[in-house]
């Protein structure tokens, strides 16, 4: 939830502060696409220019006017908290005297508070936000000689702040100089040669540099073109920890594709892969980060999976292989409903984040409040070095590369793989499992990219049904067992990207209420067990020969050779023969998406960035 640049660079001043914040804007746009500015830093003060709307009109602005050079510079894409996304509301604010400029993102919970101190020495705010008071009170305690520099301005302001947020601030007087603090969002230092960056993550500067700071809690970064120094909210040294980031730039942007949406699906087999590799050390099963004893694997006796979105479902998934291989009870919950239940957890629940960007604050807050009652959190992330897995007692990464797109998709199928990684672990150190049937089902999951492709082969068809449907305005999904999941996963993924309402449910409560909102023509979804499973597969055969009856216009997604369903499918989409009940979902989910995608381009919608929609949601 909101992107943010920074960059310092070398004296003369040049365009490459500006241009490098821009490219790292674009990237980050994911972020949030109500606003966009800049500011630039030079001997001769701060410059300024921010536009709402999308990106193009900042740079279409720049285009028009452009900025003078600099040596350092910050960015900002806005997803709007406090104030209308309007150009006075964007990103940077500036102080009074226009000394200081300012971006922002979080929420500062006391701003009122803080406004009326402003406004008690004559300072009005010219905005609507938050934000605008950081910039005011770093300008006044530059202008009063409280603070006789940004850095120590920071340290006296962050102390006053209640919330969370990261901050980056430029001094007009100080133009080599970039001060940044962050408490509970995101901030990423990236190390150059004779320049610096910093962003909400390494994607603001994949492509300028390979290496990365890990930035604590509670920080403060000053950054000049050859120094960064971190210091604690105390003013006392903080150490960051170094690590090379394996995102290239070519990851980041859409190599060919139409969307990043439509790129990161054809991505799924290769995060599949990447997910599974080099799983197996010495025979056993390895995660990546460690920091809890697998013997407390041993005592857990529930495991509560907490996540938001898409990862819920995920979760859901999950459910059904871990407690079929574990034997461990498995809850999964809304991360932003669990901990105003009271939830009932010990130090022998299990706790697992399920968060592609590892910044949701729903799932963040919900492991903390689960850490306070004594479990242990074990996560499924895709970003390294964000909060949730720097705060989780073991990490097993999702390696599926950037997502760009805000709707995801590969993550989805990359934590359904690490869950079963997990699922695999748990069942090994617990002995519920002997080591042969492990490596059994992990040859079934290294068969899994293979399977997708098969799916993918079917794009065409499935964007030609799409292309018929493009004014419907309502559609069902329905699934039973891991094809529950996925049919509320279909259905999320056409609301987001297309704006069509659309429903997701057990294909078994269909007789229970939504049936009644069958109609002659409505376009119901299903996902259809393998027959090799007929508890499953012949009642939602039945299911679909229910709405067929009442004239629904049914597309079915099912096994090849099942033709049980092609007398009641008006369309058929295959997933590959032999593909183990238990990671169906990793296949089925595949038209499904390249349907919403398809759905949204015809409808002529921006794919890739949903009306108020962000991709990693900071705020609860
Ligand atoms: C937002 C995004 C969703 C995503 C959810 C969870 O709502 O728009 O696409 O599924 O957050 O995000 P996470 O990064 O925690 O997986």
């Amino acid at each position: 939830m909101c992107g943010i640049v920074g960059y310092a660079g070398p004296a003369p001043a040049s365009d490459r502060p500006l241009n490098v914040v821009l490219a790292g804007l674009s990237r980050l746009e994911y972020r949030g696409y109500d606003s966009a500015g800049v500011a630039v830093a030079s001997a001769s003060g701060l410059a300024v220019c921010k536009r709402s709307g999308r990106l193009t009109n900042l740079t279409a602005a720049l285009e028009a006017d452009p900025l003078a050079p600099g040596i350092s510079a910050m960015g900002h894409t806005r997803w709007a908290t406090h104030g209308a996304p309007s150009d006075v509301n964007a990103h940077p604010h500036l102080s009074a005297d226009g000394r200081v400029a300012v971006i922002h993102n979080g929420i500062i919970e006391n701003f009122l508070e803080l406004k009326a101190q402003l406004a008690a020495r004559g300072i009005t705010q010219r905005s609507d936000t938050d934000t605008e008071v950081v910039a005011q009170l770093l300008g006044v305690e530059l202008a009063d000689g409280t603070a006789a520099t940004l850095t120590e301005a920071m340290l006296h302001v962050v102390a006053r702040l209640q919330g969370s947020f990261t901050l980056v601030a430029l001094d007009g007087q100080d133009p080599a100089t970039v001060v940044a603090a962050r408490r509970n969002s995101p901030l990423v230092v990236g190390l150059g040669n004779g320049e610096n960056f910093l962003g909400s993550d390494v994607s603001a500067f994949v492509g300028e540099t390979d290496r990365a700071l890990e930035v604590g809690q509670d920080t403060v970064v000053v950054m000049t073109a050859t120094n960064v120094k971190l210091l604690d909210f105390a003013g006392n040294p903080a150490q960051g920890r170094e690590y090379t980031i394996t995102w290239d730039a070519k990851a980041a942007a859409k190599d060919g594709y139409a969307t990043f949406m439509d790129k990161e699906i054809h991505e799924e087999p290769h995060a599949v892969e990447e997910t599974l590799r080099g799983r197996l050390v010495d025979g056993h099963l390895a995660l990546d980060e460690m920091r809890m004893d697998p013997a407390l694997f041993r005592s857990v006796d529930k495991i509560i999976v907490i996540a938001a979105g898409t990862a819920s479902y995920a979760g859901q998934v999950a459910r059904y292989a871990i407690e079929h291989w574990c034997r461990i009870p498995v809850e999964v919950e809304l991360a932003s409903e669990f901990r105003y239940r009271d939830p009932v957890v010990s130090e022998k629940t299990l706790m697992l984040a399920i968060s592609q960007s590892g910044e949701t604050m729903d799932t963040l807050q919900a492991m903390r409040h689960a850490h306070e009652q004594g479990a242990k959190v074990l996560c499924i992330c895709n970003t390294y070095g964000s909060s949730i897995a720097r705060e989780s007692d073991a990490v097993l990464y999702t390696h599926a590369g950037p997502e760009i797109a805000v709707a995801s998709t590969k993550a989805f199928v990359a934590q359904i793989a690490a869950a079963y990684l997990l699922g695999l672990y748990l069942a090994e150190v617990r002995g519920n499992k002997y080591p042969e049937e492990v490596a059994g089902y992990l040859e079934e999951l290294s068969r899994m990219p293979g399977r997708i492709e098969k799916v993918l082969e079917q794009e065409e068809s499935i964007r030609a049904l799409a292309r018929t449907m493009k004014d419907k305005t309502s559609f069902l999904f329905l699934g039973r067992h891991v094809g529950f999941p996925v049919a509320l996963e279909g259905a999320l993924k056409l609301k987001e990207v297309a704006y069509v309402h659309a429903e997701g449910f057990a294909a078994g409560e269909l007789k229970h209420g939504p049936i009644a909102l069958v109609e002659p023509g409505l376009p119901v979804f299903f996902i259809v067990p393998t027959p090799r499973r007929p508890e499953l597969h012949n009642k939602v055969i039945s299911n679909v020969q229910e709405v067929r009856a009442r004239g629904a216009r049914t597309i079915v997604i099912a096994e090849e050779g099942d033709n049980a369903v092609t007398d009641y499918a008006e369309h058929v989409f295959r997933v590959p023969l032999g593909t183990p009940t238990l990671m169906m979902p990793m296949v089925t989910v595949v038209p499904l998406q390249i349907f919403a995608s398809e759905m949204a381009a015809q409808k002529g919608y921006d794919v890739d960035h949903p009306r108020n929609l962000a991709k990693s949601v900071t705020v609860e």
